[in-house]
């Protein structure tokens, strides 16, 4: 908005046919519509429940000093472990129900799951994307859903692992709930295939540390591709539409 001085009556903060002018002048920009609605809803939700997993099974892992006080007057591990346990099952939920979109959703929702390793095109298109988040080249790729890059971590960084947590996870908490209940009988499993209870417990938490990678380089490359590549990507996700650049 431009402040222009005017005759007499002090500053006007616009020109409404300088405005006109202006507009008339622009650029047209195109948009898409990508991500509906329960990608999007998912995405956050999922998000926030992944942040709680990571914050309570870290203290799961490194417990807190022992609290002061009769130890029945203390709740705090009990807290943590509720708060992991409650997350844990919006994230499972929440996993089920984004393959499920994934089936009755547009052709975006799927490319969460669908990774086209057999296309020599699509490769090429990785190693393009790779040089340009390297600073090697100049120029990223347009792309209307995920790029090829971030497809490739997406599914084999984010989705398998989260699968694994998912899997050791219950197993564990399968052994709380005690034998024969119902997630000892699903994912009982899990711990003779890994080892013994431990194994399960520290391949849990070396998950979590992949999944803290995962987020640490997806939120920089969303925010750098935001700003430097040709097309929106955090307000993709929150409105749906992608707006292109050029
Ligand atoms: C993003 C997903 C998750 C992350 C990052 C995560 C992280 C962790 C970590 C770091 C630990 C501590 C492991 C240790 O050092 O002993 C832990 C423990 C545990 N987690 Fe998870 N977790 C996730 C998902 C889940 C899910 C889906 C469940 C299913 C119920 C689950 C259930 C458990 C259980 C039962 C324990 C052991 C609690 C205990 O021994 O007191 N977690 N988690
Ligand atoms: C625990 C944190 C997060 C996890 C686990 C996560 C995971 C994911 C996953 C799995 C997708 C693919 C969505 C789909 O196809 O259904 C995605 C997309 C996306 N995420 Fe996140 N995300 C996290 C946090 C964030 C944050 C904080 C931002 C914002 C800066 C963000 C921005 C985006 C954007 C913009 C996309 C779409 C990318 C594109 O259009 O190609 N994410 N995220």
């Amino acid at each position: 908005m431009s402040v222009l001085p005017s005759a007499g009556s002090g500053p006007r903060l616009s020109d409404p046919e300088l405005e006109a002018r202006e507009i008339a002048s622009a650029r047209s920009i195109r948009s898409v519509y990508v991500y509906e609605a329960p990608v999007r809803l998912w995405h956050w939700v999922n998000a926030l429940a992944i942040v709680v997993l990571c914050v309570t099974g870290y203290f799961i892992g490194s417990p807190l000093p022992t609290q002061p006080g009769e130890a029945s007057a203390n709740f705090l591990m009990g807290y943590i472990r509720f708060a992991h346990f409650a997350a844990a099952y919006v994230f499972a939920v929440g996993l089920l129900a984004r393959i499920y979109w994934a089936l009755v959703g547009n052709h975006h929702a799927r490319e969460l799951f669908t990774v086209p390793v057999f296309s020599r095109d699509y490769w090429r298109e990785c190693l393009g994307m790779l040089r340009w988040y390297a600073f090697v080249s100049d120029r990223p790729g347009r792309y209307v859903g995920h790029n090829p890059l971030a497809r490739f971590a997406m599914f084999f960084v984010f989705v398998l692992n989260a699968v694994f947590l998912m899997f050791t996870g219950f197993a564990m908490y399968g052994e709380g709930l005690g034998a024969g209940s119902w997630a000892d009988r699903l994912f009982g499993w899990v711990i003779p295939v890994l080892g013994q209870s431990q194994d399960v417990h520290t391949w849990h938490h070396l998950s979590m540390w992949v999944m803290v990678a995962f987020v640490i380089v997806h939120v920089y490359a969303a925010i750098r591709e935001d700003i430097m590549g040709r097309q929106s990507i955090v307000s993709t996700m929150v409105s749906g539409h992608r707006t292109f650049k050029d």
